[in-house]
C-alpha cells in the first residue's frame, strides 16, 4: 500500500504527508525566527480567535479551529498516526508559539474522530473533531468559528492563517501568520494535481505563487466572511507557481461534522466517557 503511495506521489510531484518531516518524527525544527510564512505577513489571536495550536508534547504539530468550548475541526492527518491522545494538547488564545500569554489556555485531548471515508492514499476527506479534557473558557482571544455552507466560485478571496514554515522545507513561524490568497475552481486545479484532487477539495492560491499555507499549518483554517471553507490538507510543495495549495472543503464535509458533534452532545457529549 505505502509504496503505491509512494509511486503516486513521486509521478504527480505531489509532497504526501507521510514524507512530511513533521510527521516522521514529531518534533519540529529549530526555530530560526526568519519571520514569513510563505507570503504572509504577523497577525495577531485577536483578529483569528478560533485558531489553535495542536501540540505533542508540548511541539506545535498542526493548527485547527474551535467550534464549541470542547470541541476542535482539524485535518484527519494530523493525528491518524496517533495511536493514543496522551501527550496531545490544544493551545487556544496565544499568538505566539514560543510564549505563555496572558489569556492562553491549554486542553489535553480526551479523544478524536477521524471521517470515516478519509483516504491517505489521497488525503481525501482530511478532517477530524478533537473533543477536549475539560471546555475553553472563551474570551477575545478564543472564539468559535462556523462552518461554510457553500463552495465559494473561483477566485474569491480567503484567509488561511497559521503559525506553520515560511518557507517550504523551512522553520515554523513563533508568530502566527495570515495570508490571503484566492479560490482556484477545481476543474482548474485538476490541472496541477490530476485524480488525486477530488469533489471534497478546494484549492486556492495566488497568481505567480508566492503566497500559501506550509508544512505545520495543516489541520488550520481557511476562512471567508468569518466560516470556516477550508481545513489546510496538502499541496506540491508551498507557494510554487502552478500548485495551489488544497484544502479539505467545510461545506462537503459539513453534515458529517455537525452530526457527529450532535452526536456527542446527545451522549452527553464528552462526559459520557
Ligand atoms: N501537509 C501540511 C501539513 O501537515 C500542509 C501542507 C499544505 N501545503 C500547501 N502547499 N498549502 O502541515
Amino acid at each position: 500500500m505505502s509504496r503505491i503511495l509512494v509511486a503516486i506521489c513521486l509521478v504527480l510531484g505531489v509532497s504526501c504527508s507521510l514524507a512530511d518531516p513533521l510527521y516522521r518524527n514529531d518534533e519540529v525544527q529549530v526555530p530560526k525566527l526568519d519571520g514569513r510564512i510563505v507570503g504572509g505577513k504577523d497577525t495577531t489571536i485577536l483578529q483569528y480567535p478560533y485558531q489553535i495550536s495542536m501540540r505533542l508534547r508540548g511541539n506545535h504539530r498542526c493548527g485547527g479551529s474551535v467550534v464549541a468550548t470542547n470541541i476542535i475541526v482539524s485535518a484527519a492527518h494530523c493525528v491518524n498516526t496517533l495511536t493514543t491522545v496522551a501527550n496531545l494538547t490544544i493551545v487556544a488564545g496565544s499568538t505566539q508559539i514560543w510564549a505563555v500569554e496572558p489569556k492562553q489556555q491549554e486542553l489535553a485531548v480526551r479523544e478524536f474522530i477521524i471521517h470515516p471515508n478519509y483516504r491517505t492514499l489521497n488525503n481525501d476527506y482530511d478532517a477530524a473533531i478533537l473533543v477536549l479534557d475539560g471546555d475553553f473558557e472563551f474570551n477575545d482571544s478564543i472564539q468559535p468559528i462556523k462552518f461554510a455552507t457553500e463552495r465559494p466560485e473561483h477566485d474569491t478571496e480567503v484567509v488561511v492563517t497559521g503559525w506553520g514554515t515560511t518557507t517550504e522545507g523551512g522553520s515554523i513561524s513563533n508568530i502566527l501568520q495570515e495570508v490571503f490568497v484566492n479560490v482556484v475552481e477545481n476543474d482548474e486545479c485538476k490541472k496541477a494535481y490530476s485524480i488525486m484532487l477530488t469533489s471534497r477539495m478546494l484549492c486556492a492560491a495566488v497568481t505567480g505563487g508566492g503566497k500559501d499555507a506550509c508544512q505545520g499549518d495543516s489541520g488550520g483554517p481557511l476562512v471567508l466572511n468569518n466560516e470556516l471553507l477550508g481545513i489546510v490538507s496538502w499541496g506540491t510543495g508551498c507557494a510554487r507557481d502552478g500548485k495551489p495549495g488544497v484544502y479539505c472543503s467545510v461545506p462537503n464535509v459539513r453534515d458529517w461534522l455537525e452530526q457527529k458533534i450532535e452526536e456527542l452532545s446527545v451522549v452527553g457529549q464528552i462526559d459520557f466517557l
